[in-house]
C-alpha cells in the first residue's frame, strides 16, 4: 500500500476514536472504489493491524501492531544527528553486518540500522544473540568520532549509560550495569552492547555500536537455557513497551552524552557509569581469554578498563572478560 494512502486511512481511524468507518466514507475520502477500500483494509491486516468488519457499519481498528518502522522512529525524534538517517529492514542476518558495509561505503555519523528480526544476531566473544521478530530492539549505530582507536571502549560504557537512562525514563525500571556492557534488571540480562570499529593505526574511521534490547518478549520467547539469566522490559514491567519510543529516547540520551564526551572527555561519563555499576566494590570472577582471575572490582580507569584487586593487594587491569558476580 502506498505510504500516503496508509497514513490517510490511519488518520481517519484515529479521528474515529475507535468507532466504525463505513466503506462508503473511506472510498469517498480516499477517492477510490469500494473494492480498493477492501484491498487497503486487507493490507492493514497484513501489516499487523486487527480490524473488525460489520455489515452496514463498516470497519474499526481493534488492535494496533507494536511494530517499528523508519516513520515511527522519525516521528517525534528529538535528536540533531543520531538516527536522522535510518536503514530499516524487517529481517536481516545481523544489523552489525549491514552497518559495517554502510560505514565502509561512507554512511554518515548517526546512521541507524534497525531490524525487526535478526537471523544471525551476534554477541560478544562470537556468541549468538537471540533476536526474535517484533519483540526486541536490534539496532546498530554508526559513529565517526575523531578519536584514537584506544578510546573506543569508552563509547561502550557511554552506550550503557545512555540505554540505562532511557530505560529508566520510559519504564521507571531501575537498571544495573555489569562491566563492561551488560544491563541487568533484577540481576538478569536485559541489554547487550557490541562495539566494533573500522580503524587505521591512529585514527578511527567508524565505530559501530550494536545494541540488543529485550523489550517485549515473554519468558517462552527465550530459549530454555536463558530462562534463569535473561529477562525483558515487559516481563519486569508487566506490560508491553512502545519500542519506537524507547529507540527515540536512547538516541536522545546517547546524543546528549556523546556531545558531553566529545567536549569534556570521559570523566563525567565515568561518574555516571559508576552510579549504575553493580560490580564495583564486590568480589567478582573475571574470565579472560588467558585465564580466570578472582578479586574485588575496584573501579574503572580513565580509559574504561576494569581494575581488579586480588587478596594480596595486586591490581590487574582487565580489558575484556566475562564477569561473574
Ligand atoms: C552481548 O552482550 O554479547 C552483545 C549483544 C549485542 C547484540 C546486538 S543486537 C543488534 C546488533 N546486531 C548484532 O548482530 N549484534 C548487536
Amino acid at each position: 500500500m502506498a505510504t500516503e494512502i496508509r497514513s490517510k486511512l490511519l488518520k481517519m481511524f484515529t479521528e474515529a476514536q475507535g468507532g466504525f468507518l463505513s466503506g462508503q466514507k473511506i472510498s469517498e475520502e480516499l477517492g477510490c472504489s469500494r473494492t480498493a477500500v477492501w484491498k487497503h483494509i486487507e493490507e492493514l491486516r497484513n501489516a499487523g493491524y486487527e480490524l473488525e468488519a460489520i455489515r452496514r457499519k463498516g470497519y474499526r481498528i481493534t488492535k494496533i501492531p507494536n511494530r517499528i518502522s523508519s516513520n515511527e522512529i522519525s516521528l517525534g525524534l528529538k535528536t540533531e544527528a543520531l538516527g536522522r538517517r535510518i536503514h530499516f529492514e524487517e529481517s536481516v542476518t545481523s544489523t552489525q553486518k549491514i552497518a559495517h558495509q554502510l560505514a565502509y561505503d561512507g554512511a554518515l555519523e548517526g546512521t541507524l540500522i534497525v531490524a525487526e528480526e535478526q537471523t544471525a544476531g551476534r554477541g560478544r566473544l562470537n556468541r549468538a544473540w537471540h533476536s526474535p521478530m517484533y519483540t526486541g530492539v536490534w539496532m546498530s549505530l554508526i559513529l565517526r568520532p575523531n578519536l584514537p582507536p584506544a578510546k573506543a571502549p569508552q563509547l561502550t560504557l557511554l552506550t550503557a549509560v545512555a540505554i540505562a537512562q532511557a530505560i529508566e525514563e520510559v519504564t521507571s525500571l531501575r537498571t544495573d550495569i555489569k562491566w563492561p556492557n551488560d544491563i541487568l534488571i533484577n540481576k538478569k540480562k536485559t541489554v547487550g552492547i557490541l562495539t566494533e570499529m573500522q580503524a587505521e593505526a591512529d585514527k578511527i574511521n567508524s565505530v559501530i555500536i550494536g545494541m540488543g534490547i529485550n523489550v517485549n518478549q515473554e519468558l517462552e520467547h527465550f530459549p530454555e537455557e536463558l530462562h534463569s539469566i535473561a529477562t525483558s522490559l515487559a516481563i519486569e514491567l508487566g506490560k508491553p513497551i512502545n519500542r519506537a519510543e524507547l529507540i527515540q529516547m536512547i538516541l536522545l540520551k546517547f546524543e546528549n552524552l556523546y556531545h558531553s564526551y566529545l567536549e569534556h572527555g570521559f570523566y563525567p561519563i565515568k561518574l555516571l557509569w559508576e552510579s549504575y555499576a553493580i560490580s564495583i566494590g564486590k568480589k567478582i570472577i573475571a574470565r579472560t581469554i588467558t585465564g580466570t582471575l578472582e578479586g574485588t572490582a575496584k573501579g574503572i580507569t580513565e580509559d574504561g578498563v576494569l581494575m581488579l584487586e586480588d587478596d594480596k593487594g595486586h591490581i590487574s587491569y582487565i580489558h575484556s572478560a566475562d564477569i561473574e558476580i
